[in-house]
Formats: structure tokens, C-alpha cells, sequence
């Protein structure tokens, strides 16, 4: 005899993907009815942007349909209600940085050295080797993410959280999605503070592998802001082959040490060119900045990336390299520094 008792044991080991917990047991599980052999249930999930929500539903039916004498199984969709959530989780589980494992921080001295385009690039090549990445732009002198990666949607807010949106496969937020479009805020202290705690507080991170943060180029207030809201990031720190922007690097490493951050490495970009006329590389802007700060620092090496138009192409036309071409040179390249963070991030 089918009854809910029955439902109720069918589907109790059923658990949410994120939360680790039984969907049943967390009352996500509702409002069963069961008559002649058709089950109708709800499933009150933590947010409607779910991403495992097709999983469960298709779990759900499984299970059921397994039973003998089930004809047909309807799942309802809803959302649990602000109040729910805080009876649930006195802080919400999905929020916030509880269930991001690593925090890489990607830096620079200066600006224009390419530390988006590596925050971009280095996040794809992590997700590609199956980790769940999201993608921060924290830079408040130029929040840049939203055009690099085609963005134009301001977040979704539900429950008063924000939900990151999606590209590639990447959860992402930026800064500059928190302002009206093409409107330029100048970022000081306090307003710094309050929005990269938003970013960091409130937004819908869920279940992360790797948070790739873009901060901003330098030593300056919004540097240290950040360095003090994320302890135990990881650095990536971006530097030229260029002489003068090892200067502002080595002030950026002294400061991060200073707040206990661990630099995992440093990668050097534009560091050579094929002109496709000689099979020499051309080193346009001198040689051998990342290896002597490597030198200099006790740090390693983890790539140089080559001035390539594929990458240039990619900053304006919203799709990055590791989208575009994963399995180029430079895109391998892009892969060997994923593999040498993810052995060397110490966990968040
Ligand atoms: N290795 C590279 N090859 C070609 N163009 C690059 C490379 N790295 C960066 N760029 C381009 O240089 C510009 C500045 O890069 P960006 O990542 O925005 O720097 P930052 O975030 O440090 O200010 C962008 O237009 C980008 O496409
Ligand atoms: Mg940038």
C-alpha cells in the first residue's frame, strides 16, 4: 500500500547536492499526496537559481517511479521563504565564503598588467580541471569583468541575497555590477568596505572549489581593505618583465605578507612574442622580471604568458581565450598555472 509514510522513507536519504543534508529532514520536502498510484510532492528549494535543482527533481522521480504501483510523480517547484531560512540556517549555508575551500586573490603592482585577463583565464583553467569556480572583480579603480566577459544583467536579488551570474561555467559578480550602468563611483573607504562585504556577504556563492578575486592594482586603501575582509587568500601576483613595475610588485608582496596572506606564486605576462616571421621569441619588453623576483622572494614561478592577439581579441569581444582556444599554447600555459595553484593553495 502506497502512502506517504512510504514516500517519506522512499525519498529520506535524498539529500541537497550543497547542503549535504536530507532534503526530507531539512523540510524541503513537502506537501506529499499520493492517490490512485500518482505522487504529488513539493520541493522547496534554498534559491530558484538552484543550479541542482534538475538533479534533485530527476532524483526524486527515480526513486518513486521505482516503487511498484507509482503511475506518474509531479514535483512542484518553490522556494523556501525568508523565514524559513532563518529557522533553517541562522546564517544562510549558501552565503557568504563557509563553503569556498580556496580564495585566490589575483594582484598586481600597477594597473594594465594584465591581471584580469590572468584572473579570467587562470579561473576558466581551474574550471576546466572539474573544480566549481567563482569569479569576484573586486578592482574599484576599473571594475572591468562585466566587459571582458559580456556582462550587462545587474544581479538578481532574492531573500536579500544576490545571485552571481553565470558565464562559462563560472559564478561571477562584480563591482561594477553593484552600480547604475556607465555611471563611475568614486570608491573611498568606507563605501569600499560596505560593498566588498556585500560582495563577499552577501552573494549566493554556494559551493566553491576556487574564488578567483581580481583586486585592485597596488598598495592603497582598497588593497588593504580587501587583504583584511579575506584572510587566508591565496596570492597570484601578476607581474611585467619590465624593471620599473617590479617596484610596485615588491611593495604589493611586502604588504600581503604583512597581512598573512600566502602568495602562491608569481606569473609574468607579456613576456615574449612570436612574430610568426622567426621561430625566436621577441622579447619586447626586456627579460627576466619574473624570475629574479622569483629569485628576490623565495617564490615561485608559475608561468609566462606571451603578448598573444588571441588574448587581446578576447578582452573585447566578451569571450577569453580559455573559452575561445583552452587548447592553444598559451591556453596550456593557462592550464599549467591552474594545476601548480591548486597544489599549492592552502584551504580558506
Ligand atoms: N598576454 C597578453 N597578450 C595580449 N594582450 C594582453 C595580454 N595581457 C593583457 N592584454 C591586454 O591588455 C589590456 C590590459 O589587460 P587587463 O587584464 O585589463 O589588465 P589589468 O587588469 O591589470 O588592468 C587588455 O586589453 C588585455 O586584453
Ligand atoms: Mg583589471
Amino acid at each position: 500500500m502506497i502512502d506517504e509514510q512510504l514516500i517519506r522513507e522512499t525519498v529520506k536519504d535524498i539529500q541537497d547536492p550543497e547542503l549535504k543534508k536530507s532534503l526530507l529532514e531539512l523540510g524541503m520536502i513537502r506537501d506529499i499526496s499520493v492517490a490512485d498510484g500518482k505522487v504529488t510532492l513539493t520541493l522547496a528549494l534554498t534559491t530558484s537559481k538552484c543550479p541542482k535543482k534538475e538533479a534533485m527533481v530527476t532524483e526524486i522521480r527515480r526513486v518513486l517511479e521505482e516503487l511498484s504501483g507509482i503511475s506518474r510523480v509531479d514535483v512542484k517547484l518553490t522556494t523556501l521563504n525568508q523565514e524559513e531560512l532563518r529557522q533553517l540556517f541562522p546564517k544562510h549555508p549558501l552565503v557568504g565564503l563557509e563553503k569556498v575551500r580556496h580564495v585566490l586573490a589575483v594582484a598586481s603592482g600597477k594597473g594594465g598588467v594584465g591581471k584580469t585577463t590572468i584572473a579570467v583565464n587562470v579561473a576558466l583553467a581551474l574550471a576546466e580541471k572539474g573544480n566549481r569556480v567563482g569569479l569576484l572583480d573586486a578592482d574599484v579603480y576599473g571594475p572591468s569583468l562585466p566587459v571582458m566577459l559580456g556582462l550587462n544583467e545587474p544581479p538578481v536579488w532574492e531573500n536579500q541575497m544576490m545571485i552571481p551570474a553565470e558565464k562559462f561555467g563560472l559564478k561571477i559578480m562584480s563591482l561594477g555590477m553593484l552600480t547604475e550602468k556607465n555611471q563611475s563611483i568614486i570608491w573611498r573607504g568606507p563605501l569600499v568596505s560596505r560593498a566588498i562585504n556585500q560582495l563577499l556577504g552577501q552573494v549566493l556563492w554556494g559551493d566553491l572549489d576556487f574564488l578567483v578575486v581580481d583586486l585592485p592594482p597596488g598598495t592603497g586603501d582598497p588593497s588593504i581593505t580587501i587583504a583584511k575582509s579575506i584572510p587566508q587568500a591565496n596570492v597570484l601576483m601578476v607581474t611585467t618583465p619590465q624593471e620599473v613595475a617590479l617596484a610596485d610588485v615588491r611593495r604589493a608582496i611586502d604588504l600581503f605578507r604583512k597581512f598573512d596572506m600566502r602568495i602562491v606564486g608569481l606569473v609574468e605576462n607579456m613576456s615574449y612574442f612570436f612574430c610568426g616571421h622567426t621561430e625566436k621569441p621577441i622579447e619586447i619588453f626586456g627579460h627576466g622580471g619574473g624570475v629574479k623576483l622569483s629569485e628576490e622572494y623565495g617564490l615561485p614561478l608559475l608561468g609566462e604568458i606571451p603578448i598573444d592577439v588571441e588574448i587581446g581579441k578576447g578582452g573585447d569581444s566578451g569571450v577569453p581565450l580559455m573559452a575561445s582556444v583552452p587548447d592553444s599554447e598559451t591556453g596550456r600555459i593557462f592550464q599549467g598555472i591552474a594545476k601548480k595553484v591548486m597544489e599549492g593553495s592552502r584551504d580558506h
